[in-house]
């Protein structure tokens, strides 16, 4: 189990550093390497732990086990001028949804709207990196998934759909933050999970169902369950959309034929379905800007719960926790910095760089 006891930290620019080492000493392009780390670690820097530079030792296991290319490259189709397709030629995820969301961006830049579909990609973590890429463009985006079974449908006790989340986003006014939603279809994402079992932590009993069908707050016995959907058969319904947007229109695989991130045994195959929407379409910026203000103020100053302390905008807590680890580090437990500095061992590259 992991070492939980000490907590190093590690600034933003060496866990990058680190992991485009890692990357390109396994066979990815330095372009690659530098996508998928900036990915991985922005996971890191908003808190978002269960997606960041941890997901490392299984995606190069993925590698090593040859169902992973780390060489490929995606490649873009031009379909509509505002539809394209990517391929990613079973390279990693990072590239293929980088490369898809730049040619929605380019096409919504000239149409108004860009629409990309990708296939034969793999695990892009975090989608909020991917709804970050379209906001720093001025963009409004969706960013779907699908991913490996691990939710019942409604009704159902087995496997069968992802945790596959939901992601959108829009620039933020002049005085308010970008909107950021990015959730999956479970009360809380897998990963979690994941994050949990390295760590030696319980999870709370509303997450996951073991083997048995049975509550559980032992992470080894919830992932060899279910995980429960959030908002019981609207949240497997969400699971589905993203299913028929992600994996039916792609291409890829779907209805439960996704590889998981920690099975060594066949490619991913996993879709995504990337949107990109000028913003100020309808009306000038100036009024779109200041309409999201509008909204910004009205949602983080309304009316308080009981023992409410402060409202939050969604995607506001990342992108504070952003702020304060861009400025004081990302923590890592021990046990995490020695398992990528073995990664580190075997591909005879530099081990990672902790602040003092
Ligand atoms: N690539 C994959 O296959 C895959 C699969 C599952 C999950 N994930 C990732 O896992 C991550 C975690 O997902 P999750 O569902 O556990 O996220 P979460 O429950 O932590 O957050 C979901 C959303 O709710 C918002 N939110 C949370 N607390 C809030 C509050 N107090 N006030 C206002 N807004 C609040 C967040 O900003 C976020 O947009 C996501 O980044 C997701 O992309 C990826």
């Amino acid at each position: 189990m992991t070492d939980t006891t000490h907590t190093v930290r590690v600034t933003h620019n060496d866990a990058q550093e680190f992991v485009v080492a890692l990357l390109k000493a396994s066979g990815v392009s330095g372009a690659n390497s530098l996508i998928t780390a900036r990915g991985l670690v922005q996971a890191d820097l908003r808190g978002v732990e269960s997606h960041g530079i941890n997901r490392l030792p299984s995606y190069l296991a993925r590698v090593r086990n040859g169902v992973l290319d780390p060489k490929a490259d995606p490649v873009l189709s031009q379909i509509t001028p505002v539809v394209a397709q990517v391929d990613g030629k079973n390279g990693f995820g990072f590239p293929a949804a980088h490369l898809g969301m730049q040619s929605a961006i380019s096409m919504a830049q000239i149409f108004g709207i860009g629409m990309v579909s990708v296939k034969h990609s793999n695990h892009f973590g975090m989608s909020a990196w991917i709804v970050r890429q379209a906001t720093d463009a001025g963009m409004m985006s969706l960013v779907f998934t699908n991913s490996s079974p691990a939710l019942p449908v409604w009704g159902g006790k087995s496997q069968l759909m992802g945790v596959s989340p939901i992601a959108c986003g829009a620039p933020g006014g002049n005085a308010s933050r970008p909107f950021i939603l990015d959730m999956a279809p479970s009360v809380a994402a897998r990963g979690k999970i994941h994050t949990a079992l390295r760590r030696g932590d319980k999870i709370p009993t509303d997450w996951a169902l073991d083997v048995n069908g049975r509550p559980t707050d032992d992470p080894a016995e919830a992932l060899k369950g279910v995980m429960l959907p959030m908002g019981g058969p609207k949240g497997s319904a969400l699971a589905i959309m993203m299913d028929v947007f992600s994996g039916v229109l792609s291409g890829s695989a779907f209805a439960g034929g996704v590889t998981g991130p920690y099975d060594m045994s066949a490619p991913g195959d996993v879709g995504h379905f990337l949107v990109a929407i000028k913003p100020d379409l309808f009306m000038g910026l100036d009024e779109f800007r200041a309409r999201m203000d509008v909204l910004y103020q009205r949602v983080v100053g309304s009316d308080k719960m009981d023992g409410v302390e402060r409202i939050y905008f969604p995607g506001e807590i990342e992108q504070l926790k952003e702020e304060q680890r861009l400025a004081d580090g990302i923590p890592y437990a021990q046990g995490e910095i020695d398992a990528l500095n073995a990664e580190a061992d075997k591909l005879g590259v530099a081990r990672i760089r902790t602040m003092a």
